[in-house]
């Protein structure tokens, strides 16, 4: 029987985020998202929230950089994109994308990204998770607690109609939290991302459009 750091080399996914150089197989659900619900159309100013080891902020900057381009016309445009990663944990630097190395619920945080963006963001990412113990019910509660500062910041940052994507754990309160979601934006979708591992509760909640 391999074990786990061996059978991982089987999964598809990884081979792939090898094989295009990205830092996780991660890159893969937030390729699969924007494939279906284009929430990098016009994203220029983009905030991710829980980045390490940073790679949706590589796909970030791939999307950002191709909206530059597709997007220079006379609606809603900018001339150059603003991409911004936190982590507790240390991140590789990667080119033209601002990291912060802190909590993300602190309120320096919030400076942070006031003093950086100096507008509000088109788009903000959260593939942010707690530590997991193993106890499902008490990881649910804990990361949906997690998700509730992901909401006070997309409240606080987030443009009109602008989208947002949330990490969640299903779970009992699943309903409640998307609930209040469902309050800010226009549409939300819950989707499970075909790389997100089938024996893990994680979905994603999709806001699109804020209110
Ligand atoms: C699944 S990983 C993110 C993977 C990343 N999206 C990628 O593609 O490389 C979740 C991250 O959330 C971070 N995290 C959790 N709570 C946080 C907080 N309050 N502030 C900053 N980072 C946090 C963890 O340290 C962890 O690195």
């Amino acid at each position: 029987m391999p074990n786990n750091s061996e059978s991982h080399k089987h999964d598809f996914f990884y081979r792939q985020a090898k094989k295009e150089k990205y830092r996780a197989r991660s890159a893969y659900k937030l390729i699969d998202l924007q494939n279906k619900f284009n929430l990098f159309k016009r994203a220029f100013y983009i905030l991710d929230l829980g980045s390490a080891p940073g790679s949706w902020l590589q796909v970030s900057k791939n999307l950002a950089e191709e909206n530059l381009k597709k997007y220079s016309d006379q609606f809603y445009h900018r001339d150059q994109y603003k991409i911004m990663g936190v982590d507790i944990k240390k991140l590789a630097p990667i080119d033209n994308v601002i990291i912060v190395n802190n909590d993300f619920t602190t309120k320096l945080f919030q400076e942070q990204i006031e003093d950086y963006f100096q507008d509000k963001l088109d788009l903000i990412l959260s593939d942010a998770s707690i530590k997991k113990t193993g106890n499902k019910f008490s990881d649910h509660i804990k990361q949906l607690q997690l998700c509730n500062e992901v909401l006070l910041i997309i409240k606080a940052n987030l443009k009109h109609k602008g989208n947002a994507v949330i990490k969640v754990f299903q779970g009992s309160d699943f309903d409640r939290f998307a609930k209040e979601m469902k309050s800010l934006f226009r549409f939300v979708k819950s989707y499970k991302p075909k790389s997100s591992k089938k024996k893990s509760n994680e979905t994603f909640l999709v806001g699109l459009q804020k209110i």
